[in-house]
């Protein structure tokens, strides 16, 4: 008998896919992700949909939180293609206008106060130019980050992040760096008295931590003492940011004197990469002095930032879908922890960003394993392997919103029905 997958020319070219992927890339994220699509791969996507290359059709309220748009939303496409029909890359000698009229729309979109833009492709880029403007402009060295932070995994951005795994082996990194205890309101304090502190740096819901929220009133005592003692507060909101979290930035809609804020993600549209450090001139002094201090090649090109303004237009005009969709997902997902409470544990989480922690790193694999298999996919968290994170995106209908709490319920109902057949076994 003739082996389907081989005539099939989707499934040939899927099987080249993961030949060359073995090869030439990570052969055990290659095993992961053929395991995931049951030997599928990504063909296409749009809106909450991405459609693998058997046919098949998933949800998609995962991509690690860049998809706030969804894919290939129909305004940031538009503006992209024009972008591309005009120029692409910029001289960097000349003046381009892409580039100006996203760090305005940037800026008003965080409300103002903040009025200076650095622009990246990743995360991390803009966390290195953070603690380096920081340390330049305050001529000290020291960083102070967060027990359980997550800031990336590039030398100088991975200093910040806790996680030892992805440190093993690369010690030392950035020494200057002291990591600080969530519940410990006096921390910032006491290190300043030692000395030699530049920055603060936190994320106000710690996303690859679990989705686990830093209280406000300690994050306000710090941003004060670091304040009143000349330390820049920087707030990583890559990923909260940009109305995941249900606000532009959660730590300017929490009143917290930041110098800074970090966006990431979202920012591209879910079409292009970029990032940026929104920051006010005092952060920003060593580049209003030396614009040569800290450049890339990439940084600020056209092409993603003619996105990045489409973008936080077509986020601004969600807002209100925004509401709707945060309060489906918290009745939603209270209503799992109740039918299933032995399997969830907590359920955590605002706006569009939620992780449903539950009783063991194992059975969150099986479920994620469930998900991906019945229709849904959505993220590990990088420093909790028992939480899953569900990130839906603003475009997501309701029948869309209810077809994914109903692949959580399903998969959650076969995991604790096995779980009763071994216990009775
Ligand atoms: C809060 C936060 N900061 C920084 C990063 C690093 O971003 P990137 O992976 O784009 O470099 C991430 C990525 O998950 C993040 O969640």
């Amino acid at each position: 008998m003739t082996d389907p997958v081989l005539t099939d020319p989707g499934q040939r070219s899927a099987r080249e896919v993961f030949q060359q992927l073995r090869k030439h890339m990570q052969p055990g994220l290659a095993l992961a992700a053929r395991i995931s699509g049951g030997g599928a791969v990504e063909s296409s996507a749009n809106g909450a949909r991405i459609t693998l290359s058997d046919g098949q059709s998933l949800l998609d309220f995962g991509s690690y939180a860049v998809t706030l748009l969804g894919h290939r939303h129909a305004a940031v496409v538009a503006a992209v293609r024009d972008q591309l029909d005009r120029m692409t890359v910029s001289s960097r000698v000349l003046a381009n206008p892409a580039t100006a009229a996203a760090a305005a729309a940037l800026v008003e979109y965080l409300g103002g106060a903040l009025p200076r833009t650095y622009f990246g492709l990743n995360g991390s880029d803009v966390v290195e130019a953070a603690v380096k403007l920081a340390r330049l402009a305050s001529n000290r060295n020291r960083v102070l980050a967060v027990v359980g932070g997550f800031h990336g995994k590039t030398m100088g951005a991975l200093a910040l992040t806790h996680n030892a795994r992805y440190k093993a082996g690369l010690m030392p990194l950035l020494p200057a760096v002291t990591h600080i205890a969530p519940d410990d309101p006096d921390a910032v304090a006491r290190e300043i008295a030692t000395g030699d502190v530049a920055a603060v740096v936190f994320e106000p819901i710690q996303g690859e931590n679990g989705v686990w929220p830093l209280s406000g009133d300690i994050l306000a005592k710090w941003a004060g003492d670091a304040r009143r003692n000349g330390v820049f507060v920087i707030a990583d909101e890559i990923q909260t940011g940009l109305s995941r979290a249900g606000e532009p930035a959660l730590a300017i809609a929490a009143g917290l004197p930041v110098n800074a804020v970090l966006v990431g993600k979202a920012l591209g549209g879910g079409v292009m990469p970029v990032s940026a450090l929104v920051c006010d001139d005092e952060l920003y002094a060593p580049l209003l002095a030396d614009p040569m201090i800290h450049t890339a090649t990439f940084a600020g090109n056209p092409l993603a930032c003619a996105a990045a303004s489409a973008a936080l237009d077509a986020i601004d005009r969600l807002t209100e879908r925004g509401r709707e969709i945060a309060a489906t997902m918290a009745f939603g997902l209270a209503e799992l922890q109740r039918q299933y409470g032995d399997l969830v544990v907590d359920v955590r989480g605002q706006g569009l960003l939620w992780g449903l922690q539950l009783a063991s790193a194992k059975l969150t694999n099986e479920i994620l394993t469930t998900l991906v298999k019945t229709g849904l996919i959505v993220s590990p968290c990088m420093s909790r392997p028992e939480v899953l994170r569900l990130l839906p995106p603003l475009v997501a209908t309701d029948a869309e919103l209810a077809a994914g709490l109903e692949l959580v319920d399903a998969a959650l109902n076969q995991a604790a029905t096995s779980a009763a057949f071994i216990a009775s076994a």
